[in-house]
């Protein structure tokens, strides 16, 4: 049985939808779930999508890629500019990792041009709303292509 994708997303997205509309779109995170699971379907992926305001959760679950899932897809939301614990159990996951943000963030506050996950993904995708979820899966889907060559 192919081992799922994890598509973990961090405090706040749980509010997608009414959480400031203007910079993070209509969009519920149930919706991005279904617009996932259809586009995984039609890559021949299966994914998981997970959400947690905590950040321990978040870094258990990455430990737990390691061996449950064949990639990350990461929207680790306000951990990603402060979260070294999340930086070190990405690094030592051992499966592809795409950074995704909803908002471009290099438009935003200054404090949101760093990121702790970006040191440990293969590619970030941001400023594209939802729909940067389909492309990481598309970048997901060719890196497990070109792994299996
Ligand atoms: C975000 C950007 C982060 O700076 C912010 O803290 C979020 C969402 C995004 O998807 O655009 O919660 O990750």
């Amino acid at each position: 049985m192919a081992k799922p994708v994890f598509i973990l997303n961090g405090p706040n997205l749980n509010m997608l939808g009414t959480r400031e509309p203007d910079i993070y779109g209509a969009e519920t995170l149930a919706d991005i779930s279904a617009a996932c699971s259809k586009r995984a379907g039609e890559l021949s992926l299966k994914v998981e999508v997970r959400q947690t305001n905590q950040e321990g959760e978040l870094v258990e679950w990455v430990q737990q890629a390691r061996t449950e899932a064949s990639g990350v897809i990461i929207n680790a939301a306000a951990y990603t500019h402060t979260s070294v614990a999340l930086l070190d159990a990405l690094k030592a996951c051992d499966v592809p990792v795409i950074e995704v943000h909803l908002s471009n963030v290099y438009k935003r506050e200054s404090f949101r041009h760093k990121s702790f996950v970006s040191p440990a993904a293969h590619g970030v995708i941001c400023g594209f709303g939802g729909q940067g979820y389909l492309f990481a899966l598309e970048a997901m889907a060719a890196i497990h292509a070109n792994e299996n060559e």
